[in-house]
């Protein structure tokens, strides 16, 4: 887990060791706005990420936007062991990625709190609320987060809020909600680094590690 850039953070992609908690299915592609406020200067953040997890490929990608604007690629090829962040479409930053991919799950210590419905119809979906807390270093994350099981035993995150801290006192406190889900990645070439990337001599220069929050992990 990173937290390079702690503020940034699209609060999404907390995996966790597998065990019987419910995991996400194994291909996912979606949405995850936040909504925050960092204590520094006060200043509130909207960000939206695109994700994107294959279990079968044990790749993961994440696109977003910066903080001056512009577009972040973030891929996570676990067969190649390199992580690739390519910044407005030009800058890549390789980086070896020596962990193993890690499925998408629940985590077992995570802390369930009850559930609750959401919607106003007939077909309204029922959601079961965690509360999990992350340790990093010197930062640590509150978290509660809402996860919506599927048919066949496989759920995943629909709704998140986190706070987190650090030693000197900086915070911030974001909401992420997940939507338009689908189970296939429509265009698989967001896994594919471009060709700078391979450039033996990249002197590409990360100037925001957009999503500093939490990284090698999954889901949740
Ligand atoms: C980002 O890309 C745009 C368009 O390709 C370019 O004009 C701009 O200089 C780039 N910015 C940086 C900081 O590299
Ligand atoms: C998370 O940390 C807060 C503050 O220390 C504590 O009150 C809360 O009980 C913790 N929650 C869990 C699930 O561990
Ligand atoms: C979500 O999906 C709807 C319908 O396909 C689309 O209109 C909308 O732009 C999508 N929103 C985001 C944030 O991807
Ligand atoms: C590339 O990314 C790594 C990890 O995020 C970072 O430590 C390093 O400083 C970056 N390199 C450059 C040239 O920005």
């Amino acid at each position: 887990m990173y937290v390079h850039v702690f503020p940034c953070v699209a609060l999404i992609l907390i995996s966790i060791p597998l065990t019987q908690s419910c995991c996400a299915p194994s291909v996912v592609q979606g949405t995850a706005m936040t909504y925050g406020l960092i204590s520094e200067g006060k200043t509130a953040f909207q960000n939206m990420q695109k994700f994107y997890y294959d279990e079968e490929e044990k790749k993961v990608a994440r696109v977003t936007t910066n903080m001056m604007g512009q577009p972040v690629r973030d891929i996570f090829d676990f067969p190649a062991k390199k992580r690739y962040v390519i910044t407005n479409g030009t800058t890549c930053n390789v980086t070896d990625l020596n962990e193993p991919f890690q499925k998408s799950c629940v985590s077992p210590s995570a802390v369930f709190m009850g559930s609750t419905v959401l919607g106003n119809t007939d077909d309204n979906m029922k959601v079961d609320n965690y509360r999990f807390n992350i340790t990093q270093g010197p930062v640590t994350i509150e978290t509660s987060f809402m996860i919506a099981p599927m048919k066949g035993g496989d759920c995943t995150v629909v709704g998140m809020v986190a706070y987190g801290k650090d030693q000197n006192g900086y915070q911030f406190s974001g909401t992420t909600i997940y939507m338009n889900f689908s189970f296939e990645i429509t265009d698989k070439s967001v896994f594919q680094p471009p060709k700078q990337c391979n450039e033996p001599d990249n002197t590409g220069t990360l100037l925001f590690e957009v999503l500093g929050g939490f990284s090698r992990h999954g889901f949740f």
